[in-house]
């Protein structure tokens, strides 16, 4: 059985593809065969694990379009059990694309149909916006990670991003989860962060917040300007112990919340 994770935050900046890059190295450290999908035109993720966007042949928006199948546009990160699906800007150009097409929420959903079942889990690195791209990324999970930064205005957007979850889960994804909301960039001397984060907690419910925190740390940003992983760059930094740890507690919370993963080798891992 494998499970659909999405990254989502409509706020930018909130370290969504910080985390997508770092949970994946580290549920693919544990064992797990993952897929990332690269949903933003930024095309984050996919530089972030060291790929050069103006080579690629074959991205996320052809898969989107339609005009390739999933299969034939995943490439491997070079990274321990990690493949990817790739973006580059051209994605942007799959918004309009996508607005003409009967379904158009759909068909994130149905590419990932295709592959899923090759992995154990796919993640979904979703690009901070509420338009159209970032619904079908929505529609396409089973369960979603919300990062979160303890900041006045990402407070203001949790709520407005909790709407939008209730939205597509109504619409288009009965099935849809919230997996947790992780704090990220936590620098527990800001005052102002504290409060913001006691709010936050105050506000849902205790298991709606994962219980790993990711500090700020230098090394995680220094990772991605060399194109990789903070577990490969710096294993013993302070940012790797909190991505591993945060992997650990991901897959814990699959496991307790939606199901066994891990069936792609035949093997309960
Ligand atoms: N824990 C951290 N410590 C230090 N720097 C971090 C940390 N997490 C993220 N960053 C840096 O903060 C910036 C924003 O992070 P990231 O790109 O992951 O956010 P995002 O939510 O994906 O942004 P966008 O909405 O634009 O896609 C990046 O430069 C990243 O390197
Ligand atoms: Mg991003």
């Amino acid at each position: 059985m494998s499970i659909v994770v999405g990254v989502v935050n409509q706020k930018g900046g909130v370290g969504k593809t910080t985390t997508a890059i770092n949970v994946a190295a580290g549920l693919g450290n544990l064992g797990k065969k993952i897929l990332l999908v690269d949903f933003d035109p930024q095309g984050n993720s996919t530089t972030g694990f060291g790929i050069k966007k103006k080579t690629l042949e074959l991205t996320m928006f052809d898969v989107v379009t339609g005009k390739c199948r999933p299969q034939e546009a995943i490439i491997s990160t070079g990274f321990k059990n990690v493949d990817i699906i790739p973006a580059n800007p051209k994605l942007s150009d799959a918004e309009p694309a996508l607005t003409k097409m009967e379904n158009k929420n759909l068909q994130l959903r149905k590419a990932i149909l295709q592959v899923k079942d090759n992995y154990d889990i796919v993640m979904i690195d979703s690009l901070p916006s509420l338009g159209v791209l970032a619904v079908n990324a929505l529609t396409a999970c089973d369960t979603v990670i919300v990062p979160m930064v303890c900041e006045h205005f990402a407070r203001e957007g949790l709520a407005q991003l909790m709407y939008s979850i209730r939205n597509v889960k109504q619409k288009f994804n009965p099935e849809l989860t919230i997996l947790g909301i992780v704090f990220t960039m936590v620098d527990k001397r800001l005052l102002s962060g504290n409060e913001i984060k006691t709010d936050i907690v105050g506000a849902f419910d205790k298991k709606a917040i994962f219980k790993t925190e990711i500090p700020r740390n230098v090394k995680i940003s220094e990772a991605q300007s060399h194109g990789e992983p903070v577990l490969t760059y710096d294993k013993t930094s302070k940012g790797s112990e909190a991505y591993i740890k945060l992997s650990k507690e991901v897959l814990s919370r699959i496991k307790e919340t939606h199901r066994e993963v891990g069936s792609v080798n035949g093997k309960k891992k």
